[in-house]
């Protein structure tokens, strides 16, 4: 299985033509990466003129529960299928945090995603609190069970991976280290393992994301066994996203 690795770009850059320089130049630099599948997630606004650079994989960073009607300034999993993009991120903390998601509407989310046949990135992760109460395997639980509540898969088409983004990392410069994310990783693998059954598990990435830079994401794929990275404001720098997609390379 390759590793994932996203870009994401949140609300940034802030106009089309940006958006095009960095994507032109993120995809110039990953043409002989074997071991990667890269992928950019821009603002939904950018991803048509995204899909004209041949051979980028594009992502969403969100989509609605419903497939359409009357919900003024929603986007819909089957518009970003229209626009042909591959992938969406479902369930980003920032998401739970300024927009009130809550785990119901999360799994919602996924569901629709994966029913219209994206590929979906679920993100679960505790905050600062959580983890210096000693919450951390309470909350992923919580959150992973419950976004996975009445999804079904079928077996030979597993859309789906595990982003493991603690809130405490995330835009801080402070990531977790790979020791700890890989305590994190291990759990996340069992409780797949024992709601979908080890084949199914066994197709599901589980990768990190919070503060990942060129110079801690080997430690991410080599030392804490994850299967990809998520990664925000790094990516906006093309010389510094290339660099982390050559390092998991090696
Ligand atoms: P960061 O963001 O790399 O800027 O910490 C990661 C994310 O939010 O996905």
């Amino acid at each position: 299985m390759k590793n994932l690795i996203i870009a994401n770009w949140k609300c940034n850059p802030l106009s089309v033509s940006e958006s095009r320089k960095i994507a032109g130049s993120i995809k110039k630099g990953i043409g002989r990466i074997k071991n990667s599948e890269v992928i950019i997630c821009p603002p939904f606004v950018f991803i048509q003129e995204l899909k004209k650079i041949s051979g980028l994989k594009i992502g969403a960073q969100d989509c609605f529960w419903q497939e359409k009607g009357a919900f003024t300034g929603e986007v819909s999993s089957q518009m970003l299928r229209s626009l042909r993009a591959e992938y969406v991120i479902v369930g980003h903390s920032e998401r739970r945090q300024y927009f009130g998601e809550t785990d119901d509407v999360v799994n919602k989310k996924l569901k629709v995603s994966l029913n219209s046949g994206l590929k979906a990135i679920l993100c679960i992760g505790e905050n600062k609190k959580e983890r210096s109460d000693g919450k951390v395997g309470i909350v992923i639980k919580r959150q992973l069970i419950k976004a996975l509540d009445g999804v079904l898969f079928k077996k030979s088409d597993i859309n789906l991976s595990v982003a493991y983004e603690p809130i405490w990392a995330i835009g801080t410069g402070k990531p977790c280290l790979p020791k700890d994310a890989k305590k994190v990783f291990d759990l996340i693998g069992k409780i797949l393992k024992n709601k979908c059954g080890k084949k199914i598990a066994g197709k599901i990435r589980i990768i990190y994301g919070g503060s990942v830079n060129s110079g801690n994401a080997r430690g991410y794929i080599k030392e804490a066994g994850m299967q990809g990275l998520l990664v925000g404001g790094a990516s906006l720098n093309p010389e510094e996203f290339k660099k982390i997609v050559k390092t998991c390379e090696k």
